[in-house]
């Protein structure tokens, strides 16, 4: 996709995205790669059609969320790979709902996959990939000091409504929110804000569709995690699914 007009030096770039400077102060373009990574970066690909896929997806879910008065850096589509967000201090913290058990959970705790987690867990991880994002405990937390026990809340507090509603809307799209990572940043005036991205690269989305078998339902980046192949054609039915919610992401100007 053509690179928009008016986007200046990269600021930061990341596995799956690139953050772009603006000719407008305070905000910044965000550029979604085909890059696929897994395994911090241990096992890669190009994918291609998936940066696109990615940020048409993750721009209907901020329209969700700000439609839910929940607070988020995006500000509209550049467009099909671009997207305007408010320039944001990303805190070091991976903060991942999780409402099914699977993944790393399955592999540390005596919890079978796909067993129902009420009331869903909530784990803080370090971002770090020097360190592989490990896990906090509250006093890890504490002790490095990067957040206070009142911005700790209500990183929570945020994160439970972004479950709420996140999951409310997969649902109209016949998809289930098994669980799913967020990043959170602070904006300038010290507002609290749903930054990075969401997609099937940050959240497990099985198919609700009852007769189909457990592999075929899975829509997220398990299918590159545990070569199960289709990845783009799974991210492709997610934005077919979410589009027809009438979401409609507005385009920046
Ligand atoms: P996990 O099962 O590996 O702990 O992952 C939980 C959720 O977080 C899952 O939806 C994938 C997402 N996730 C990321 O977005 N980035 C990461 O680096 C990791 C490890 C997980
Ligand atoms: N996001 C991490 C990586 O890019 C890990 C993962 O999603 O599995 O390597």
């Amino acid at each position: 996709m053509a690179r928009p007009a008016d986007i200046g030096d990269l600021l930061y770039e990341g596995k799956a995205k690139r953050i772009h400077a603006t000719s407008r102060e305070g905000v910044v373009a965000i550029e979604f790669k085909d890059a696929a990574t897994a395994f911090n970066a241990r096992r890669r690909a190009e994918l291609q059609g998936k940066g696109r896929l990615n940020c048409l997806i993750a721009a209907h879910l901020f329209e969700a969320l700000e439609q839910a008065g929940i607070p988020t850096h995006y500000l509209g589509l550049l467009n099909d790979n671009w997207m305007a967000a408010r320039a944001v201090e990303i805190i070091p913290i991976e903060v991942v709902i999780r409402n099914r058990a699977a993944g790393s959970i399955c592999k540390q705790l005596p919890i079978a996959p796909a067993t129902l987690i009420e009331p869903p867990l909530l784990d803080l991880y370090y971002k770090d990939d020097a360190l592989d994002d490990p896990l906090l405990s509250d006093a890890r937390l504490t002790m490095l000091g990067i957040v206070s026990e009142v911005q700790r809340h209500a990183i929570e507090c945020l994160a439970r409504r972004v479950n709420d509603r996140l999951r409310q809307t997969f649902a109209r799209a016949r998809l289930d929110l098994v669980d799913f990572k967020i990043e959170l940043g602070l904006t300038p005036q010290g507002q609290l804000v749903v930054a990075d991205e969401i997609s099937p690269d940050s959240c497990r989305l099985w198919k609700l569709d009852p007769d189909s078998d457990a592999n075929d339902r899975i829509l997220d980046k398990d299918r590159f995690r545990r070569n199960l192949g289709n990845v783009i054609k799974a991210y492709g039915e997610v934005l077919k699914r979410v589009q027809e919610l009438g979401l409609h992401p507005t385009p920046y100007r």
